[in-house]
């Protein structure tokens, strides 16, 4: 929600929802360097606000992490390359940084 200052063009914005308040907040450079960058070996990787903060974060987000590490350690084991073939289509929203399409080639393997 934004707070009882918040304005947006001269109008007062409080109390509406704030959809796009985590994805903003996780492209802070005050708080996270390079935030543009996908870093992979960053330095603390969890400090995000993708899961949500304080009493409501995310009660799933260690499944959710434990799962994501799962299915790419299975993936990579499988399929070691996989080629991009052109910039990705990306899901038009405020609140999910997704992909509709992605066109990858993965080559057969020797
Ligand atoms: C990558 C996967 C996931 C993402 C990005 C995600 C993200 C979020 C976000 C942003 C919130 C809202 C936090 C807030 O209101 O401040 C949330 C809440 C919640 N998530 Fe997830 N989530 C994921 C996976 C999961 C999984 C796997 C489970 C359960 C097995 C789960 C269960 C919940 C529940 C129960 C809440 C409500 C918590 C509350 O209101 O106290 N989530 N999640």
């Amino acid at each position: 929600m934004f707070s009882s200052d918040s304005l947006y063009g001269g109008i007062s914005i409080a109390g509406e929802p704030n959809p796009g308040g985590g994805i903003s907040g996780n492209r802070d450079e005050t708080v996270i360097a390079e935030a543009d960058r996908y870093i992979i070996d960053r330095e603390r990787p969890r400090h995000h606000l993708s899961f949500g903060f304080g009493i409501h974060r995310c009660v799933g987000n260690r499944l959710a992490e434990l799962q994501l590490q799962i299915i790419w350690e299975e993936i990579l084991e499988r399929l070691p390359v996989i080629e991009v073939k052109r910039p990705p289509k990306r899901v038009y929203s405020t609140f999910i940084k997704g992909y509709e399409n992605l066109a990858v080639v993965i080559p057969r393997r020797a």
